[in-house]
């Protein structure tokens, strides 16, 4: 590919669309070439703002010649978009969760590999910086084995979210497909572990929906550690921060998004904070890297699909009231 920049299309032109395609269109390496969005207004006005061209159809987008799309459209829609990608040759950063369903999850991987184009999954919280340092606090031995872990993650209610994100048949779920899916890549990142069982229970407490708004469950992971996951989405707004506690052997970290990374151990106790976020300009760096360098990208769509594992397990666990096993 040379010099030249990478040609992107951003299909979906809301909350994750914008951020999309902000990131690429500062990339030295990039330029934003075509938004596609059904909304026109939106669309045009997005499409304005990064210098691109409009579409009304995505599918006229991918015939003008892209080398890569970023997907953010409702997660019952990504399976078709993310075919149509692979069969016009196009790499692909699909936004989280993969999908709905396994079988539209391993469609688009079993697609993306046919086609020789990189999947790249939107897990954009890999690239905080304060998560990516508690990550390799615990990859280089700092805490011993991590042997308890909670994850808090308090969102807006609907008055922060799109309406369809509150739709089962669009979104798949609730808070757990939208926000908690996040919380679930966190967990399996950080400890570099697999989530194998979920015991879950699921509430509607303030969003007058037919979905989730709130999830507490327990998560065993293959090495033997176990975890909480605690998501809610109050009607009446967020209250705390979103956080992540690790407790091993040997230490201990908390992070607060966005804020600090707090650790103490056998060896002392140290305190980072973090004030710059530069999520999706890294998360996009990392895409085009991936695409230039003929190389995978380090998230990839078995991490989708491992993800959704989990998701649809504590689903299931709070339909059965039983622990279930995440790994199909
Ligand atoms: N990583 C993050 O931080 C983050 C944040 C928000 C959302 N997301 C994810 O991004 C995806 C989109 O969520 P959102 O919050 O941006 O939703 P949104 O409703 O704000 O945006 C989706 C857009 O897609 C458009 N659209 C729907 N069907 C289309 C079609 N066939 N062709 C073109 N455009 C179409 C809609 O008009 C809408 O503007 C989801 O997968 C969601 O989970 C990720």
């Amino acid at each position: 590919m040379g010099e030249e920049r990478v040609r992107i299309g951003i299909v979906g032109a809301g909350i994750a669309g914008e951020r999309h395609a902000e990131a690429f269109a500062r990339h030295p390496r990039a330029s934003v070439a075509g938004i596609a969005e059904l909304d026109a207004d939106r669309g045009r006005r997005l499409a304005q703002r990064v210098g691109a061209a409009y579409f009304a159809d995505y599918r006229a987008m991918l015939r003008a010649g892209l080398d890569a799309v970023v997907i953010c459209l409702p997660h019952a829609l990504h399976r078709a978009c993310a075919l149509d990608a692979a069969g016009a040759g196009v790499h692909m950063l699909l936004e989280k969760p993969i999908a709905t369903t396994l079988d539209d999850a391993r469609a688009i991987v079993g697609a993306a590999e046919r086609a020789g184009v990189w999947l790249m999954m939107g897990y954009v919280h890999r690239f905080r910086p304060e998560v990516e340092a508690a990550r390799d606090l615990i990859a280089r031995g700092r805490l011993g084995r991590p042997r308890t872990v909670l994850d808090r993650f308090i969102s807006g209610g609907m008055q922060d979210t799109p309406r369809w994100v509150w739709d089962r048949s669009q979104a798949g779920g609730g808070v757990v497909m939208y926000g908690g899916v996040h919380a679930i890549d966190r967990l399996r990142w950080l400890l570099g572990d697999e989530i194998v069982e979920v015991y879950a229970r699921t509430d509607t407490c303030t969003n007058p929906v037919d979905v989730e708004d709130a999830v507490c469950a327990v998560v065993t992971f293959a090495s033997g550690a176990t975890g909480v996951l605690y998501e809610h989405a109050p009607a009446y707004g967020r209250l705390g921060a979103w956080t992540t506690e690790v407790f091993g052997t040997d230490g201990a970290l908390i992070v607060t998004t966005g804020a600090t990374l707090e650790y103490r151990g056998r060896d002392g106790a140290q305190r980072w904070t973090y004030g710059e976020d530069r999520r999706f300009e890294r998360q996009a760096d990392e895409f085009l890297a991936a695409i230039t360098g003929g190389r995978p990208p380090s998230v990839t769509g078995d991490d989708g699909l491992r993800g959704l594992e989990v998701a649809l397990a504590l689903y299931r666990s709070a339909a059965s009231g039983r622990p279930e096993r995440a790994r199909s």
